[in-house]
């Protein structure tokens, strides 16, 4: 049995790898920000499930939240609050909390963890493709996409021998984010002709923490979108 820790676990994505590690028996802990919604969803999840309560925007609390996870073979960080921002309407509050949220929330998170890591663990962190195909409102969400790709080669490094991926989704049809919008024109300039599922980001993210030759990959999983 693995100890595996998601960040961002209580809805979309982060809870499917929940729910995909629980089912296997692996010990697993989520995280949200608040203690009831995370209550709920490690019952929901079920098997050996955990909830926790942690603000990645405040990170100066985020290793005392973090105390009682005595060891971590798998780290999936998957939380995100999108902003909806743009350079013309900038909400700078907003893209603050995004910001720290990403970037110094996530390593922060790593930071604390990191002596609990099993050698032979490994991390996944979520980016996504929003970083070279804006939508409107995502300036915020583009850039904090962009910075995940360089603070995956710095963890590369510094954590060896412990693995460090990122995955970068494009829109997946089905996330509760984007299910009840009209996502035509992205399927039209989809190559395989449909969008990436939640199934199959989870099954990405187990390949990435569970594949022992690779690291330092940022995995785009977007039916070829980019290439549309
Ligand atoms: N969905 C997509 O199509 C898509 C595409 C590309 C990339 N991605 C990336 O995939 C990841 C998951 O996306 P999603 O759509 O599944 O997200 P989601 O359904 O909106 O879930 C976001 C998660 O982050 C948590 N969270 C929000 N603010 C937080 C904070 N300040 N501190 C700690 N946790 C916080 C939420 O928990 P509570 O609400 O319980 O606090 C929730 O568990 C994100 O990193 C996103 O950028 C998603």
């Amino acid at each position: 049995m693995s100890s595996i820790v998601v960040v961002g676990g209580t809805s979309g994505l982060g809870l499917e790898i929940a729910r995909h590690y629980a089912e296997k028996g692996d010990r697993v802990t989520l995280t949200g920000r608040d203690a009831g919604r995370a209550a709920a969803a490690a019952k929901d999840v079920g098997g050996d499930t955990t909830g926790l309560a942690l603000d990645l925007a405040a990170p100066h609390d985020i290793a005392a939240a973090l105390a009682g996870i005595e060891s971590v073979d798998g780290l999936v960080l998957a939380a995100i609050e999108r902003d909806l921002n743009t350079v013309a309407d900038y909400d700078i509050a907003r893209a603050l909390r995004l910001v720290t949220l990403k970037l110094v929330g996530y390593t922060e998170v790593v930071h604390a963890l990191a002596p609990r890591i099993a050698t032979d663990g490994a991390i996944v962190l979520f980016g996504g493709l929003a970083k070279e195909r804006p939508y409107p409102g995502s300036t915020t969400v583009s850039t904090v996409n962009g910075g995940v790709a360089g603070l995956l080669n710095t963890l590369v490094v510094e954590l060896a021998p412990i693995r460090v991926n990122a995955i970068h989704p494009g829109i997946v049809g089905d996330s509760p984010y984007w299910r009840d919008r009209d996502l035509s024109h992205v399927i039209a300039r989809t190559p395989c002709g449909q969008l990436a599922r939640m199934t199959d980001i989870v099954d990405a993210v187990a390949f990435l923490l569970g594949n022992r030759a690779v690291n330092g990959v940022s995995l785009n999983v977007d039916g070829g979108w980019l290439l549309g």
